[in-house]
């Protein structure tokens, strides 16, 4: 008879099992229309697996989760609310939160998050709450929460955002409470446009006096909301050059000095390079030192390329004996935070001084040519500036 009750008992739980049954240690609980599973403060290591397929509310908090893997969550579609902080989580694969699409409410905060899936989160479009505060992350990108039109509680503060990019909460339109406190700033022009959204936003942002600069150094404990206004210009580039093309003609053997200017004072400094393309295709790159080096008048660029060319730090370019194979284009570019602009100077010798053969190409951008008819020599190619895609 015992016997009995026991295989009754057996059969009729495997028979519910599928949407019934709790796993250990949770404990599953229905209150009006929401089903409700505890899994939180019990040491777990892993998801527990066979969850309630009905389950609303998903607690795991304060356990010992490292991975979230993709697919996890596959069952258990109808979580509104996923309450994960305090685990341990270093990685979330993709396709883990991205079945769950009913969600409301997630919280991840107090884990140890490097890399977020942001993909997914994008198909999280009914998220209301969501807490990422303190993790470890690095990167945010721009259109993170682009998708996310019912977020209003957003907590990113205590991870290690270096900037926020312009734009990243404009599509927040329901949001009202935003914490970024306690990340390490760097207050370059990009990080700018922070400073006055705080101030103009009606978004409640908490704890300003923990939105700080950490670098660069002479702003490293300024507040975001003060940094003074930084003067942030992209950079603008010409190219000067000798001999002169009105008084001389370029022949083999002659010297050529290209000097690359970088106009109008941009901030930050930018990066300043040389490319020469001469013809048949080789491509030469010659980066100039970031901090320059006041002693030294010795040619940057490697050895093996100074018998062709000489690049100074402080932006000069010689072709100490001009012949054919230094017939090309040269350009110069100049990179910040705010743009980029280069310019660039065909170089094409005449021949030997008896030939003076006429070889410089045409070109068809319509620019006017250096006085004096004369088609060889240096000629001002283009000039272009255009702001960096950010
Ligand atoms: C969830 O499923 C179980 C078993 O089918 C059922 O008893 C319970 O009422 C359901 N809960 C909700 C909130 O739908
Ligand atoms: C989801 O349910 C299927 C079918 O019951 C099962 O095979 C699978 O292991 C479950 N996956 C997870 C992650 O629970
Ligand atoms: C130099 O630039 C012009 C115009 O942009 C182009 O037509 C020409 O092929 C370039 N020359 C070399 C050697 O790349
Ligand atoms: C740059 O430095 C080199 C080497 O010291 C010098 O020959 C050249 O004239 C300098 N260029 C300018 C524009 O001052």
């Amino acid at each position: 008879m015992a016997l009995w009750l026991v295989s009754v008992l057996v059969v009729w739980t495997s028979v519910l099992g599928l949407t019934q049954c709790c796993p250990e240690p949770c404990t599953c609980s229905d209150k009006y229309t929401h089903q409700f599973a505890d899994c939180a403060y019990k040491d777990l290591l892993l998801l527990p697996v066979g969850l309630p397929s009905n389950v609303t509310t998903l607690s795991l908090s304060a356990n010992k989760i490292k991975h979230l893997e993709a697919k996890s969550f596959i069952n258990v579609t109808q979580v509104t609310s996923l309450w994960l902080a305090h685990n341990e989580i270093v990685t979330i694969e993709r396709n883990t939160l991205a079945p769950l699409v009913q969600l409301r409410n997630l919280d991840l905060s107090y884990n140890k998050i490097i890399n977020f899936p942001w993909e997914d989160l994008a198909k999280l479009t009914v998220l209301q709450l969501l807490k990422m505060n303190n993790n470890e992350m690095i990167n945010l990108p721009k259109d993170a929460f682009s998708t996310l039109k019912d977020l209003r509680s957003l907590r990113i503060n205590n991870n290690k955002f270096t900037t926020i990019v312009q734009g990243t909460f404009s599509s927040l339109s329901s949001m009202s409470h935003l914490q970024i406190y306690n990340n390490p700033f760097t207050c370059s022009c990009n990080l700018e446009w922070l400073r006055d959204w705080i101030s103009e936003s009606k978004i409640s942002v908490p704890e300003q006096d923990s939105i700080v600069c950490e670098a660069p150094e002479h702003l490293k404990g300024a507040l975001v909301t003060k940094i003074p206004k930084l003067d942030c210009r992209a950079p603008t580039v010409s190219i000067t050059y000798q001999p002169k093309l009105d008084n001389t003609e370029l022949y083999e053997g002659f010297m050529v000095i290209l000097n690359c200017e970088i106009k109008g004072n941009p901030n930050p400094k930018p990066e300043v390079s040389w490319e020469v393309v001469n013809g048949g295709n080789q491509k030469f790159t010659f980066n100039l030192p970031s901090v320059v080096n006041e002693q030294s008048d010795l040619p940057v660029n490697d050895k093996t390329t100074n018998g062709r060319f000489l690049v100074f730090q402080n932006g000069t370019l010689i072709i100490p004996r001009m012949s054919k194979k230094e017939d090309g284009n040269y350009s110069c570019s100049a990179v910040n935070d705010l743009g980029r602009a280069d310019s660039t100077v065909k170089v094409v010798v005449a021949g030997t001084k008896k030939q003076a053969i006429n070889s410089m190409l045409d070109t068809t951008s319509g620019k006017i040519r250096p006085s004096g008819g004369s088609k060889n020599g240096v000629e001002d190619d283009q000039e272009r500036h255009q702001l960096a895609q950010v």
